[in-house]
């Protein structure tokens, strides 16, 4: 028997918009346990949960959060973009996912975005430093996996915390023949490669290698059952309120 995890990617970004307050509360309606959500930082050193560098795509405002403070993302609608019906939604603090989750025990992968500015290395440092503490604050059932695309990310994060599970993201591209290289470097044990592109030969031989495989962005339940019986451990995919039947453990 192996556990089917389905990650709901940014929550349920088909429902209500991404990495918002509401789209995490959606989460509960549909019973769905595990959520993925990106940690990025505001110009003032403010932990906040937001995917791209860029304001423009998901707000109504423009620049680069790592340029922007806190006191001028107050009034910045998260959620405009996508319908009117969520235009109050604001960027979240790490503080507030926290919160979140310790109310409603759920578990979580915190994907530690590339910081990038003038001040990235003082900030990426600070953006570590309070996910650590902030991972302190919660409950101790709640399970959490802190992953990332860039390998910097994790060695900062792994040097302040050596206790929580990491996970080092690749892209189709970047899967390439020094992965492992990366992963025994990271003293990581969990992968989390892009589903286009990977075969049932690449599963098999990462799953020889050891290692537990959360597979990205899985949005057709066929390719999530094909995954699954390959051996992959879980898919992250931006419908998991359709993927409740195949949650359900099958023998491999
Ligand atoms: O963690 C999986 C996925 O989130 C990686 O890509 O760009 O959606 O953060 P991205
Ligand atoms: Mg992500």
């Amino acid at each position: 028997m192996t556990t089917r995890k389905i990650i709901a990617h940014r929550g349920l970004p088909t429902l209500a918009p991404e990495n918002t307050q509401r789209t995490f509360n959606k989460l509960l309606d549909y019973n769905i346990d595990w959520f993925e959500t990106d940690l990025s930082i505001t110009k003032d050193a403010q932990a906040v949960i937001l995917h791209d560098d860029n304001l423009e795509r998901t707000t109504d405002t423009t620049g680069l959060i790592t340029e922007k403070t806190t006191a001028e993302l107050t009034e910045v609608s998260n959620g405009a973009w996508f319908s009117p019906e969520f235009a109050q939604e604001r960027i979240l603090t790490l503080i507030q996912l926290i919160d979140f989750l310790n109310q409603n025990k759920l578990n979580v992968n915190i994907e530690l975005k590339s910081v990038i500015g003038t001040f990235a290395n003082d900030l990426a440092n600070e953006l570590v430093s309070q996910l650590v503490q902030a991972l302190k604050l919660l409950d101790t059932q709640i399970n959490v996996i802190v992953s990332s695309f860039n390998p910097l990310m994790i060695a900062k994060f792994k040097a302040l915390d050596t206790t929580t599970p990491t996970a080092l993201l690749f892209s189709q591209n970047s899967l390439q023949a020094d992965w492992d290289f990366y992963m025994q470097a990271l003293d990581t044990k969990i992968i989390h490669p892009q589903s286009e592109g990977l075969t049932k030969e690449k599963v098999q031989t990462i799953k020889d290698h050891g290692y537990d495989l959360n597979v990205w962005t899985v949005d057709r339940i066929d390719r999530a059952n094909q995954l699954f019986n390959w051996g992959v451990d879980g898919v992250i995919t931006n419908i998991a309120q359709n993927m409740p039947q195949i949650q359900a453990k099958t023998p491999r």
